[in-house]
Parts: C-alpha cells; structure tokens; sequence
C-alpha cells in the first residue's frame, strides 16, 4: 500500500514543522494525565508509528521508560538515523531502538507490544483504518493503543481575535470555503483526513477496541505584551522566524500541492488563483504590520482551540 503524502519530513521546512510545534504541544499536567489514564508502568513494550524523531518516546519516558523498550517506526530513514543519535539522551534506564517501514506493514511480529501509539500519523494516510488494524495486530490482548490526532477543520473555523485587522465577513467565508474543498480533495488524493481526530473513537470501536476514551489537549495559546510567559516569547520569535524566513521555493511547493487539491475537492481554476492573489496580498499588506507590532510591543492575539485529541482503546483480552 503505498504512502501518498509524498511529503519528505526530514526535509527542512517540514522538519522544523515537527520540532517547534512540538516544543509547547501538550502540557506536563496532561501528559501526567494521559500515562495514568494508559496504566503505563516501568517494564513496558512500547511501539511508535510514525514517530519522527521519537516525541512520543521521550515525552513519556519519565512515566513508562524503566527497564521498558521503545520501538520507533518511520518511513524516513533519515528521521529515524537522527531520532536515533539523539535517543542515548532520553531513553536511560531502559532502550530505545528504531525501524524503517510502513505503518500498513509493520516489521514487527503479533501481540509484540503492551502500548501502540502514534501522533499526527493517521491525518496523513489514505488508509487509516489499515493502519490501526496493524498497530491493533501487534499490541497484546489487554494492550493499549494511543492516537494523538487533531480535527483542524473544527479548528479552523474559529474566529480570531487579534491586533491586526481582521477579515471581513466575506473574506472569512471565502476562506473557510476554499478550505474545505481543499480538505475534501485532499482526502480524494489519498493524503489524509484533515479532520481525522473527530472519528478515532469511531474507528477504535468499529475494530473492536473496548473502554475507548478521549482527552483534550489544553494547552490553550495566546499573547499579549509584555510576552511574559516563555511560551508566549517562543511563539513571538516563531512568528517573527516564519515572516523573516521564508522560503519561495517551500512557498510555491505548498501552493502547488493546495492547487492539486482545490481542484480535485471540485474547486475551479479561475477561484483557485482567485485566492491565491486575496491571500498573498493579505500577507504583502499584513507581514509587515506583525514585525512592526512585534518590534514595538503592541501585537496581541486571543486564545485559540487546537481540536487536538489523545484517544485510547484496550485490546480485548482473549
Ligand atoms: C507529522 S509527522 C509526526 C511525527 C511524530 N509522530 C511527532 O509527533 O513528532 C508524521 C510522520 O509519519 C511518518 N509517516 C508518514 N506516512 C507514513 C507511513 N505510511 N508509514 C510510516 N511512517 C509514515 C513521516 O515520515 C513522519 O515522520
């Protein structure tokens, strides 16, 4: 089965993609939470699909790691060679290993694991359901699985409150529309389900997961001068990062792949460049005005939802 977010995370862009949304993602309090609410425990078999750089493995470690085994398993090798590098300086206590290949055919046996997991992995496939049957093939009868999935379609909806000036009733519909014929091509390409975290349960249950359970992330974001918070003085400089940095050749690609979509969604040629001129110009006029209210202190923005879930289901026993 083949994988058709052709998308390279070990590529730059997306790579910073994984590491600085990760730096503030879920909150210690929740991760507490969520390690309680799996029963992990110190001895474990632990599996990661789609792990990236092992964010899942080293974000619990402290919950689960003694004497455990954590097993990453990515389609890049390149993110796997760097999460391993990396690994001697989390996984001490117990051992962290990682392997090449695809969450449709996992390269490990039957009922191998005590804890399947996977974080912003099914948003990205064509066939999810495959995918959780194969990290449910491998978790033990009475093992947990954990998906880390967001509904971004929910999440876009939202309204904004801020400093800049805000969109108008027409633009901001136009937005949402262009949006979801976006999101509905995307799925008809095969590259994932936007909206995905809303239908875990679902999936779980129609597998056959039992005792399936579902927190929200609380990590609520928001800035204000004087940017006291050191999530709020990452979330400037970030901010600031993205404006100064950007890349045309990144900017094109995404324009690129958003075509390829709009127009497989039922979207047409002559709405799709439509927007795109809104939206550029949008940011020629707006880019500036957030680096002057960033350099002078005025820049503020309200609390956003993120939609994003950590959903659990328990393998029957037999
Ligand atoms: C958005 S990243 C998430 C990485 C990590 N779970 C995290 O939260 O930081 C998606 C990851 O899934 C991997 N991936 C995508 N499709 C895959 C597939 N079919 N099989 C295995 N890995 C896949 C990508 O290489 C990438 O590392």
């Amino acid at each position: 089965m083949e994988n058709k977010d052709r998308r390279d995370w070990s590529e730059k862009d997306l790579k910073k993609h994984i590491v600085d949304q990760r730096k503030y993602l879920w909150r210690e309090s929740t991760i507490e939470r969520i390690a309680s609410w799996l029963n992990l425990s110190s001895g474990m078999t632990a599996v990661d699909v789609g792990c990236g750089l092992g964010y899942l493995g080293w974000t619990f470690w402290r919950h689960y790691g003694r004497g455990s085994t954590y097993i990453g398993v990515d389609c890049s090798i390149k993110l796997l060679r760097e999460a391993q590098e990396t690994s001697p300086d989390w996984s001490g206590g117990g051992s962290a290993f990682f392997a090449n290949g695809s969450s449709y055919n996992l390269p490990l046996p039957d009922e191998c694991a005590d804890w399947v997991m996977c974080q912003t992995l099914l948003m990205h496939l064509e066939f999810p359901v495959d995918a959780m049957n194969e990290m449910i093939r491998i978790t033990k009868p009475g093992g947990v699985i954990m998906c880390m999935e967001p509904d971004n379609i929910s999440a876009s909806l939202g309204t904004s409150y801020s400093s800049i000036p805000s969109f108008s009733i027409r633009e901001k519909l136009l937005h949402l529309k262009v949006l979801l014929i976006w999101a509905e091509g995307r799925k008809k390409l095969g590259r994932g389900d936007w909206g995905i975290g809303k239908k875990v349960p679902k999936m779980m249950a129609d597998l056959g997961l039992m005792n399936i359970d579902a927190l929200y992330n609380d990590s609520s974001r928001f800035t204000h001068p004087p940017y006291e918070t050191d999530v709020q003085k990452y979330d400037i400089e970030k901010m600031r990062e993205s404006i100064m940095e950007k890349n045309e050749d990144t900017k094109k690609l995404l324009w690129k792949e958003y075509k390829e979509c709009f127009l497989a969604g039922g979207g047409s040629l002559s709405s799709f460049y439509r927007y795109k001129r809104f939206a550029e110009t949008r940011s020629d006029q707006l880019e500036p005005l957030i680096l002057e209210q960033l350099e002078n202190k005025t820049y503020y923005g309200g609390i956003g939802g993120s939609h994003f879930f950590c959903i659990r289901g328990f393998k029957p026993e037999k």
